[in-house]
């Protein structure tokens, strides 16, 4: 199977992809915390939004440049940070990132990616490096600068990651990373739990659990405003006042997202999070969505719901496995047509039209 006969849906390429993956990796990338309410709400909740199209535009086609935080993007979109892209393919994170600068988006670097920074910005892509906040600060400051030094254009503070949520399937499957996936970043010793098959539990979780920063506050976030230039995006937003509050301390950007519903179970679906947040911070700062965005008509919805741009998660690591840069490129060049082809048929000109569109719900 190619990745060419894969253009037609997300959906599809999701199909393909569960076939090539070992199942235990497949279900790491699929599944959600808990009972997966969160991660089916997601879903269900974009398709509950109906769009109010407009019509006689007087134009033929559609203007989709914007720009997301300070970096220009041919669409608002860009790829989510995924940890472990060497699970889905050898080429991980550098076809991914290559597949991401044919496109015109930014890529994210995972801070837990398994190719360095380095070698990713090394692509041409417009990269932004997210980062979890670790026990070791001074570990979380050398980070900060060697991500400038790369050539990142923003950073993307993760914050919905107190713990981690309890990923059912990886804890049945007793997960655990090959020897040839590592989180490059990080020092030797400081991965070895994650490459241990634990009894009854992930070893991701186990690794996370050990490395992560379990108190983080809003006095950490100021710190790191005070050490960087760069534009800091605060990811795993959910309520208005978290989000006010990000842009009372100086980020330029806040995602809203559960995590892809990995993170609390229950937790609000972001679409339907996302008007109350956009109201609350005005033009404060900017708001960027993830969370089951799977076609280009889920984009049109976060741009009519107030979001400038949204975030891609699963759908990218699906086209990785199915076909490396190639199956990434496919992936993104179908969402590409597809909001287009949303953005015309709801009688849009451009991106200013598309957040003036009325939404409703079924
Ligand atoms: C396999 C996997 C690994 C992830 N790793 C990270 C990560 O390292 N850092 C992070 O901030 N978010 C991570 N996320 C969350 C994504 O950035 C994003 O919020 C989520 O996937 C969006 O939902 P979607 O997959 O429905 O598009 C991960 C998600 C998945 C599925």
């Amino acid at each position: 199977v190619t990745a060419q006969s894969a253009r037609s849906s997300a959906a599809e390429i999701e199909r393909l992809a569960a076939v090539r993956l070992p199942p235990a990796v497949r279900d790491f990338v699929a599944g959600g915390s808990g009972a997966e309410v969160t991660l089916a709400a997601n879903r269900a909740a974009f398709d509950r939004i109906a769009i109010v199209p407009r019509v006689l535009s007087g134009e033929a086609g559609v203007r989709m440049e914007t720009q997301l935080v300070r970096t220009k993007a041919s669409m608002p979109v860009a790829v989510a940070p995924v940890a472990y892209q060497r699970l889905m393919h050898p080429d991980g994170e550098v076809a991914a990132a290559r597949a991401a600068k044919t496109s015109g988006i930014p890529y994210v670097i995972s801070m837990l990616s398994s190719y360095p920074m380095e070698e990713i910005v090394g692509t041409g892509a417009s990269c932004w490096f997210q980062l979890y906040w670790l026990r070791d600060r001074g570990q979380n400051r050398d980070l900060v600068l060697r991500a400038g030094r790369a050539g990142c254009e923003a950073l993307v503070v993760t914050v919905d990651l107190p713990i981690m949520g309890r990923r059912m399937r990886d804890v049945r499957n007793e997960f655990a990373l090959p020897t040839d996936v590592r989180a490059v970043h990080l020092e030797g010793d400081q991965t070895t739990s994650a490459h241990v098959a634990w009894r009854g539990n992930s070893a991701v979780a186990v690794h996370t659990s050990e490395l992560l920063e379990p108190a983080l506050s809003w006095c950490d976030l100021e710190w790191l405003r005070e050490r960087t230039d760069l534009p800091i995006v605060i990811k795993g937003i959910l309520d208005p006042r978290d989000a006010v509050r990000a842009a009372e301390i100086g980020a330029d950007a806040v995602v809203v997202s559960n995590h892809g519903g990995r993170q609390l179970d229950s937790a609000v679906p972001s679409i339907m999070a996302l008007s109350p947040i956009v109201d609350a911070v005005g033009d404060r700062c900017e708001v960027l969505l993830d969370s089951g965005v799977r076609t280009g008509t889920d984009v049109v919805k976060a741009l009519a719901s107030g979001a400038s741009g949204v975030l891609i998660g699963r759908p990218v690591q699906w086209g990785l496995a199915v076909g490396a840069e190639e199956g990434v490129a496919s992936v993104l060049e179908l969402l590409r047509s597809e909001l287009e082809e949303c953005l015309r048929l709801a009688g849009c000109i451009d991106l200013v039209a598309a957040r003036e569109l009325r939404v409703t719900t079924v």
